[in-house]
């Protein structure tokens, strides 16, 4: 109770979802073409590849030009929904509580604005979600797709409260000082890192965060929290061309935080979501 206004449940882009849903169908033809040939790394020779991480270049979930059309980040926040049978909103909001509430801490003791940055903010999903439920805070998002990032933009400013800042940027290397940030999310990214890739957007997200500062995670359940979901688990890479995904499942991401210098780690499991709160040593 308390955590956001109600009227954030129904708050999604409906118009958009009808317009381009459409377009979903009108895709299939050449998802199927791609799955038939295995081409798991194809894109239209006007996308610039320029600059990118190979790992990043894939049509993740089959989607035509991976992240890195107009078009993929028009459809992606309405097939998200359709995969999680409508519940993918409702599982970033659960980032919500723990953020409010450690934030809430923080802003008692240094009376200062809070500023939150999410990490790999995609269409700004996650920021619209915060910067209804935290309206004080200073927001800041990034993401290496730039079509996803104009998205996000376009999504956020057609609201008239105050317009995060975003940066395209790698998770690997955060364009910012040191201790800067009072927190940290970010939704849905582990699964599509390999391993090492994943250890330095963790040891980043160290960095930036203020001592005293909150970490918030939400990514797929993991292999030894939801035994009885393994069948799912294992065929989701091969359906939806994930190619990190079978080794994140059996990734120690609370390892890995206590190893970058995160403490007072906890961990839920929510549905098909799993999340991890940490602190950095205040
Ligand atoms: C599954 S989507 C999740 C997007 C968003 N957080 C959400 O919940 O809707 C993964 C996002 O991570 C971004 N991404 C992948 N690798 C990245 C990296 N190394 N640095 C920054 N962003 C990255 C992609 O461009 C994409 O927007």
């Amino acid at each position: 109770m308390g955590i956001y206004p109600q009227s954030l449940l129904f708050e999604r882009p409906w118009q958009d979802f009808f317009f381009y849903y459409p377009f979903l169908w009108l895709d299939m033809p050449s998802i199927w073409e791609r799955i038939a040939k295995k081409q798991y790394q194809q894109f239209s020779p006007e996308i610039n590849l320029d600059g990118y991480p190979q790992y990043y270049l894939q049509n993740f979930h089959y989607q035509t030009n991976g992240y890195l059309s107009h078009m993929s980040a028009n459809l992606y926040d309405l097939q998200v929904e359709i995969l999680f049978n409508g519940m993918g909103d409702a599982m970033g909001r659960r980032i919500l509580a723990p953020l409010k509430q450690e934030l809430e801490g923080l802003k008692r003791e240094s009376g200062e604005k809070m500023r939150v940055l999410d990490v790999a903010c995609g269409t700004g999903v996650t920021l619209k979600l915060i910067r209804a439920a935290i309206t004080s805070a200073s927001l800041f998002g990034i993401d290496l797709s730039p079509t996803y990032l104009r998205k996000a933009n376009d999504m956020l400013a057609a609201n008239y409260e105050e317009l995060p800042q975003l940066l395209q940027a790698n998770a690997e290397e955060l364009p910012y000082r040191d201790n800067y940030f009072h927190g940290v999310t970010c939704v849905f990214l582990f699964h599509e890192l390999p391993p090492v890739v994943r250890g330095k957007a963790i040891a980043e997200m160290f960095r930036v965060m203020k001592p005293g500062g909150v970490l918030v995670i939400c990514d797929s359940i993991q292999r030894r929290d939801s035994p009885e979901l393994l069948t799912m688990m294992d065929n989701f890479p091969a359906i939806f061309h994930e190619p990190y995904y079978q080794s994140y499942i059996n990734d120690d991401l609370e390892q890995r935080l206590y190893d970058a210098g995160f403490e007072q780690i906890r961990t839920e499991n929510h549905f098909v979501s799993k999340y991890w709160v940490a602190r950095k040593k205040g």
